[in-house]
């Protein structure tokens, strides 16, 4: 097909079987879901034995026993960092590239496996120094620079549980995941490179231990940005003095399989955030065998890019563990796409011969609407598989990413999965799986998903429903730091039943006559902006936090760029009405949002209104709101206790 026609493509119903070539070579083998169908436990301990190292090798698979707290592998020991490590090198594959780092500001570094290796040893003895112990928190906070890397390795090398902390979340945020957490370190930088400037870091820690009542002891800062910081003596410790004093001699011991590996922070329906909990030897082998299959990993050749920042899951499982437990050569940026050019991107995949790239269908939409011009002038045959995740691509942005930065030829993998579940849960297979735009297709192996009715029944194709995934699966999250009861609650209570556990996973999804799934999105009160969980609560409270505010109302409206966007509705507190224009109101509110939790949640739009719909038990009725945020006719507001609210608010809003 012409690629001038491709905007005109809006109903995509072409497929696009494997090439012969690419399915002769592939990783993944057909055989692979006969196997899992078969036996998928054992299958899974297959996995486990095949690409991983174990300390001292499991007898147990799955321990199921006291659903839905699962246990995989349990008796076996492992180290997370010597399987992404020490045991490369041990196998001749130490002169190997781990990673080409690229900061935004043209800093680059480059790293061996053996190099990387002798940092992460002198990182561990830095951090058992400074007293950090197995089983500890040590909150990371950093840029996406080689030491974020290494400072996580250091930390699950000793045993200890790692909490990243996106760099562009607030003070406020950093605070409550140390405080909930009860991490006894920070690793932070002085500050680090996004769009063309340094961005502080380090006065955000100080900010969130400023109380004096943080479990936080010492704070290790990697110098990068080369900004201003203020220093406290007795706490502070600077990252290179440290390391130059430290030991490159570091024995990796085994720890148990289900030993804690990290906390993650992410959104849910309620305001505050949930510690997800990833343990060790289930999750390894689960982001292991995704990246080796899901990507066709061929390590001896191929140099893979992830585009996202070690701060959110893909970070975690898909540049960090997954990644370096197969051994792979990567690339690592550390800025934004457009600095200090449009094609900043393009050029590095270029500079390094890049051949999988994986990135979000955010940043695809932004550079098809800057056009395929910028592409066009670099050299981008290299690249040989795609990738997409973080929210549903839609066929127009498929059918681009494909020809205009796979050069029509490239398979395009779209990924769904969520920091819950550890790794890849739906994706086609490059080499076996003929590709679907728009459909992230079908189960790895070894992951059963259904699509349920509101009933609970699995709905006939072609039908949609809600998601769940039926069968534990290794990567599963272990629980929700500190809280086992909302664990249970928010993920296996609505469909599961005696002694059958169903994980729901909160969103919505279409299931073909072929058997495809398709995903809808979220069908609880969780936004997608830009591949980002925001939690419309989270912002709701950030709102009324201010003292301005009497009631707000946050919905994810639909936007092109972003997938969704954040658009609040609040309600001005009498007393201070007077005290602000609403336009020095609507900019007061969104920098508050802002400080509170990240300029990632900061409103596409405030409106300022006199009432919010809600019905007659005071519930707000979020689904009119949307109407109105997306332009479109309001729908039935027959349950609002006051009907002519929606009117009032629509006709002021025109
Ligand atoms: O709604 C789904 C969407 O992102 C949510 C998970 O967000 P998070 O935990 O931040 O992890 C994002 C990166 C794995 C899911 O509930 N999502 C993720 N990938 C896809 C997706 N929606 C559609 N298609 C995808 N490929």
């Amino acid at each position: 097909m012409p690629s001038n026609s491709i905007d005109s493509l809006l109903h995509e119903s072409r497929q696009f079987p494997p090439s012969a070539e690419f399915a002769a070579d592939s990783i993944a083998k057909p055989e692979l879901y006969a196997e899992a169908a078969a036996d998928r436990v054992g299958f899974w301990a297959d996995q486990a034995r095949e690409l991983l190292h174990w300390h001292k090798p499991f007898t147990q698979t799955l321990d199921w026993s006291e659903a839905p707290f699962a246990k995989w592998f349990a008796d076996g020991k492992i180290n997370v960092a010597y399987n992404c490590l020490d045991r490369h090198v041990a196998a001749g594959n130490g002169d190997r590239v781990a990673f080409h780092w690229e900061g935004e500001n043209g800093d680059t570094a480059t790293y061996t496996y053996s190099e990387l290796t002798t940092a992460v040893k002198k990182a561990a003895n830095v951090l058992i120094d400074l007293g950090v112990e197995q089983g500890d928190r040590v909150a990371i906070y950093l840029p996406v620079i080689p030491e974020a890397l290494i400072a996580m390795l250091a930390v699950v090398r000793i045993g200890a549980v790692h909490s990243v902390v996106f760099g562009g979340f607030s003070s406020e945020s950093l605070r409550s995941r140390i405080d909930d957490a009860a991490a006894k370190l920070v690793i932070t930088a002085d500050g680090g490179w996004r769009k063309g400037k340094v961005f502080p870091l380090k006065g955000a820690v100080d900010g969130a231990l400023a109380n004096g009542t943080s479990t936080v002891e010492n704070v290790l800062v990697v110098k990068r940005g080369e900004n201003d910081i203020e220093w406290t003596d007795g706490r502070d410790t600077w990252w290179h003095d440290r390391m130059d004093a430290a030991s490159a001699e570091h024995e990796a011991e085994g720890f148990d399989a289900e030993s804690p590996l990290f906390i993650l922070y992410t959104s849910g329906t309620t305001g505050k955030p949930k510690g997800i909990l990833h343990t060790s030897g289930g999750y390894l082998t689960h982001v292991a065998f995704t990246h080796k299959n899901v990507f066709d990993l061929h390590p001896e050749t191929d140099v893979y890019w992830c585009s996202a920042d070690v701060g959110w899951i893909t970070g975690h499982s898909y540049v960090v563990y997954g990644p370096l437990a197969n051994g792979a050569t990567q690339v690592l940026y550390e800025g934004t796409p457009d600095t200090p050019h449009a094609g900043r991107w393009w050029e590095i995949i270029q500079k390094y011969r890049v051949t999988i790239f994986y990135t979000a269908p955010t940043a695809i939409r932004s550079f098809m609407k800057i056009g395929r011009q910028v592409p066009n002038e670099f050299d981008l045959s290299s690249l040989r598989v795609l990738g997409s995740v973080g929210e549903p691509i839609n066929p127009e942005a498929w059918i681009w990413y494909r020809d205009v930065i796979g050069g029509g030829k490239t398979p395009i993998v779209d990924t769904w999965w969520q920091t819950e579940t550890g790794g890849i849960m739906i994706s086609a297979l490059p080499g076996i799986t003929s590709l679907k735009p728009g459909s992230a297709q079908v189960p790895i192996p070894g992951v059963k998903i259904d699509i349920l009715g509101e009933d609970g029944t699995r709905v006939d194709p072609p039908n949609g429903g809600l998601l769940v995934v039926s069968e534990p699966w290794p990567g599963m999250l272990r629980g929700i730091w500190g809280d086992p009861e909302r664990f249970v609650e928010t993920y296996w209570s609505k469909f599961s039943s005696g002694n059958t556990w169903k994980y729901f996973a909160g969103d919505g999804a279409h299931v073909d006559t072929d058997g495809d799934i398709v995903l809808l999105g979220r069908v609880d009160d969780v936004m997608n902006v830009s591949g980002h969980r925001l939690s419309t609560q989270e912002i709701e409270s950030a709102l009324v936090s201010n003292h301005i505010v009497a009631e707000a109302a946050v919905v994810g409206a639909a936007d092109e760029a972003t997938g969704q966007a954040v658009v609040a509705f609040v309600i001005i507190k009498s007393n201070q009405k007077d005290a602000n224009t609403a336009d020095e109101a609507v900019a007061l509110l969104k920098k508050h949002v802002s400080e509170q939790i990240g300029a990632i949640a900061r409103p596409r739009q405030i409106f300022i209104v006199a009432e919010l719909p809600k019905t007659r038990s005071g519930k707000i009725m979020r689904r009119l709101l949307q109407d109105v945020a997306e332009g479109r006719e309001i729908g039935d507001t027959t349950t609002l206790a006051d009907t002519s609210v929606m009117q009032i608010i629509s006709d002021k809003l025109r």
